[in-house]
């Protein structure tokens, strides 16, 4: 008999394979995506935790669930993902209505679960075991037809950066088979996939050894060009430590992979890297980042940057400032420092509320102006869009340039996986508008 599901999703690009690759599993069971959320059997909470507020989010959406269900039966609710991984147990006594907790290595086990869930029983599942859950789910087809697909071929993080929580979160890192991952990666190909973004949450630090090879990101992002039918490759998230000379070279030689680096590097001095133990310099990453432009010219990069870490003072800020300013980032991510516990930052003096949204203000002033400069560059030039999808209850489609920008234009529904040029008539912060030259006829 067919079930209702409805999953949310919070967090990063990882969160939202894994939910998908949920989902791959429960329909063995016999659950269907619902969109109503208020007849469920099941409700599904996908969590992050990087930041701080992420515990009271999952507690007020499970409490707004709760509403819902007032006067009837409840769905079982599931929540997944990085929060479900730290707090555990903690989570089912402060909410008994939440059935069941389950931590990221561990959703091999979901399917078993439901199957078997007993009514006002209490499941709390946070074993690393990474292996049996890649495994596992190796066995299960992934079934995502969308243009655009992530990819996890790495997860976990042995690097310990003072303020995160990932590697407690998520565990050591591991680096799924090179053939299995070339197997899902067909699979999707096959499903109509025309993008594929290969994701890790130190996604360049992927090392898998067999015989005497040890397969590395360069290698599946080759294999992965020998597919006529794929058209893109893009990865997330790199570590400025594992930019190594191969991954650089696929960039001279390799014209699908997109020529957009997202590269955190999150402070611009010496002294607060080395106080949030980041393993780089920023005189590693300007180098990086010479290489790569003296390579491919075309290359743009983003970052993200975390504001206000405790020990930095007006001149550290300055000298993220000033790279910010070298570098020329087109799109990035910049928060303020958020205490998280268990992490060796979460104790540390924190910088006054004023002073750190003063900054950030700053900071993202600067990062806004570099990515509508380029937005702006774009106009009256026509430019390469792998169209995702046509723009819901409108006749316009959607689709994204090589460095990531959503492109908004009028066109054939027939375009729809392919790349067609268009010429950009007007932008704004995010999004480029413009109008499908007449040579794309030849593609509809
Ligand atoms: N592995 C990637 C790297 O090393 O750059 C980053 C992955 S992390 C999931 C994504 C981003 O969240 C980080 O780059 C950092 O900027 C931000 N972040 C992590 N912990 C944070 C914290 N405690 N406060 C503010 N931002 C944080
Ligand atoms: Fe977190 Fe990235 Fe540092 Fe790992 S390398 S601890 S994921 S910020
Ligand atoms: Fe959040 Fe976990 Fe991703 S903490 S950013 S969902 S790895």
């Amino acid at each position: 008999m067919e079930k209702k599901i409805f999953i949310k999703t919070f967090g990063c690009q990882m969160n939202e394979y894994d939910s998908n690759r949920i989902y791959d599993s429960v329909k063995k069971l016999g659950f269907r995506k619902s969109l109503d959320q208020e007849n469920l059997d099941c409700y599904i909470l996908n969590t992050c935790h990087i930041r701080d507020k992420a515990k009271e989010k999952v507690y007020h959406e499970i409490g707004r669930v709760k509403k819902l269900y007032k006067e009837k039966s409840k769905p079982i609710i599931v929540v997944a993902g990085c929060v479900a991984q730290a707090e555990n147990q903690e989570m089912l006594n402060r909410e008994p209505y939440i059935d069941i907790v389950i931590g990221p290595q561990s959703y091999h086990k979901i399917n078993d679960k439901l199957k078997n869930f007993i009514k006002d029983t209490k499941i709390e599942e946070t074993e690393f075991d990474t292996v049996t859950k890649f495994n596992y789910f190796d066995n299960i087809k992934n079934k995502n037809n969308k243009i655009s697909s992530y990819l996890t071929i790495q997860e976990g993080c042995d690097k310990f950066c003072s303020f995160c929580v990932v590697p407690y979160t998520r565990g050591p890192e591991y680096s799924r088979p090179f053939n299995k991952i070339i197997v899902e990666a067909e699979s999707l190909i096959k499903n109509g996939v025309k993008e594929i973004i290969l994701l890790g949450q130190n996604v360049n630090a992927y090392s898998f050894k067999e015989k005497s090879k040890e397969y590395r990101i360069s290698d599946i992002i080759k294999k992965l060009s020998s597919y006529n039918e794929l058209k893109r490759i893009r990865y997330s998230t790199s570590h400025p430590r594992d930019m190594t000379d191969d991954l650089i070279e696929c960039y001279s030689t390799n014209n699908k992979l997109m020529p957009l680096v997202h590269l955190p590097i999150q402070s611009g001095s010496n002294k607060i890297l080395k106080l949030m133990n980041r393993k780089h310099t920023v005189e590693k990453y300007v180098e990086i980042y010479e290489k790569l432009i003296k390579i491919n010219p075309k290359i743009k990069f983003s970052s993200d940057f975390i504001i206000s870490y405790p020990g930095e003072t007006d001149s550290d800020f300055k000298q993220t400032l000033n790279l910010v300013k070298k570098i020329k980032f087109i799109n990035s991510f910049s928060f303020i420092f958020s205490p998280r516990p268990g992490t060796k930052a979460s104790n540390l003096e924190q910088i006054s509320k004023e002073i750190s949204k003063e900054r950030l203000l700053q900071i993202q002033d600067h990062l806004f102006k570099f990515q509508l400069n380029m937005n702006k560059s774009f106009i009256d030039k026509s430019i390469d869009v792998l169209v995702e999808n046509q723009i819901s209850g409108q006749k316009k489609l959607f689709g994204r340039n090589q460095y990531m920008n959503g492109v908004i234009f009028e066109g054939n529904q027939n375009f729809i996986g392919k790349n067609v040029n268009i010429k950009i008539e007007h932008v704004n912060q995010n999004n480029l508008f413009g109008k499908s030259e007449k040579k794309n006829m030849r593609a509809a």
